[in-house]
């Protein structure tokens, strides 16, 4: 390895190794990478708005909207019996809502393939109504099921 790689490799395990620190206390893996799912979606979500609010360069807007899709199609069975225990947000009512909460995931599901279609053409004006709607479905289902 050359000094560099090795450098890099390093800055690398420094990296993992904080994010793996703040959430060391929790150990049910449902909860961890739930959060992270989440984490990533809002990453996106964030480079969205530096693209669409505040005139940031725009050439990413497919991809960061396909990666909120993809991202929610890794979420997988996040919400398993037993995983409102630890530390998580999640309110006990998704357990006893599943139907309310499985349309609210079904509904931002459906706003971020919204999303990728209109970045797809283009068109901003669009893009900005999807990107609102998409973060409305979001915020629909944390003021039911998410703690603050
Ligand atoms: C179907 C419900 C639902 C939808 C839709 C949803 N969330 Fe959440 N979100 C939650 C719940 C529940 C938690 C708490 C999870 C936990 O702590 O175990 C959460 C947690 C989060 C967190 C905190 C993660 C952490 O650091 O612990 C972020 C950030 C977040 N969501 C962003 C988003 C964004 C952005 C969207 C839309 C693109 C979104 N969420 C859509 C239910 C939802």
């Amino acid at each position: 390895m050359s000094k560099k790689l090795v450098l890099l490799a390093c800055a690398v395990a420094a990296l993992s190794t904080a994010a793996f620190t703040a959430q060391a206390d929790e150990t049910n893996p449902n909860i961890v990478h739930r959060q992270s799912i989440y984490k990533i979606a809002a990453g996106h979500m964030g480079n969205l708005k530096a693209a669409l609010f505040l005139k940031g360069g725009t050439e990413n807007l497919v991809w960061d909207a396909e990666g909120i899709v993809d991202a929610f199609k890794h979420m997988g069975n996040a919400y398993p019996e037993g995983s409102d225990k630890g530390e998580t947000k999640a309110k006990s009512n998704i357990w006893t809502e599943r139907a309310k909460f499985d349309e609210a995931g079904k509904k931002a599901f459906g706003a971020a393939v919204a999303l990728v279609e209109v970045t797809k053409t283009g068109d901003a004006a669009k893009s900005v109504d999807a990107f609102k709607a998409l973060g409305a479905a979001c915020k629909a289902c944390h003021e039911d099921f998410k703690k603050d």
